[in-house]
């Protein structure tokens, strides 16, 4: 049996020894850690395992998702459980969907001095700078769609030197793009009736039987509705 090299990492101050073929997540977890907080889906979806870290020797301070980042040796590591960011409350049918809508709480998208910092700290790899600009000129769909694939990890916010919290902005302009300028789905209340009356519960018993590998295929290669 190949022996799993060992690699010490450090983990709120305290040296742990852990094989170096684990995620930081993982790492954690064999270190001895009961993960309650700071981690959900554990396949790079959720955007609850936020991380920040640094290597001995090295003084610039990295982030990534725990669950999808590989420990390395003389790892510091600190979990952002929470990013305590300023986040708009509003009631999106009164809002419309313009520049000045999302302006109204995130004022500082204007001050954005176009370092790219959110962008290249992305681990879903969107240009987040380039939203960022679509929110400010009120392309409300560009910004919706440019930010799809965000999981709210909160990273961005984590990097911005104005104080930007992009990922609240891109999901504003998700919620503008889909209330107010998407045409409404004309089967989605027929829908929800269905399921009201229980017409999918043996399709979702059987969904539940599957293993995960089973239901990413399932989801990989579902019809996306137009
Ligand atoms: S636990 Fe969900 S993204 Fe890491």
């Amino acid at each position: 049996m190949t022996k799993v090299p060992m690699v010490d990492i450090y983990i709120s101050g305290k040296k742990y020894l852990v094989p170096s073929t684990l995620t930081i997540m993982n790492a954690m977890e064999y270190a001895g850690f009961q993960l309650k907080r700071g981690c959900g889906c554990r396949a790079g979806f959720c955007g609850a395992c936020a991380t920040v870290y640094r290597i001995a020797g090295n003084n610039e301070l990295k982030v990534g998702l725990a669950c999808q980042t590989k420990v390395e040796a003389n790892m510091f590591l600190a979990q952002i459980p929470f990013f305590p960011a300023l986040k708009g409350i509003y009631n999106i049918n009164n809002l419309p969907p313009t520049a000045a809508s999302i302006a109204l709480y995130y004022p500082e998208i204007y001050r954005c001095i176009g370092c790219g910092s959110c962008t290249k700290v992305c681990p879903q790899n969107i240009n987040v700078m380039q939203y960022i600009a679509h929110a400010q000129r009120g392309e409300i769909a560009q910004c919706a769609t440019k930010s799809f694939d965000c999981i709210m990890c909160g990273l961005c916010a984590s990097r911005c030197p104005v104080h930007i919290v992009q990922y609240h902005v891109a999901i504003l302009a998700r919620r503008l793009y889909s209330r107010h300028l998407l045409p409404q789905a004309s089967h989605l209340k027929q829908r929800v009736m269905e399921i009201k009356e229980g017409k999918y519960e043996a399709e979702l018993r059987q969904l539940m039987k599957l293993s995960s590998d089973e239901l990413r295929i399932i989801y990989n290669n579902r019809n996306i509705e137009e």
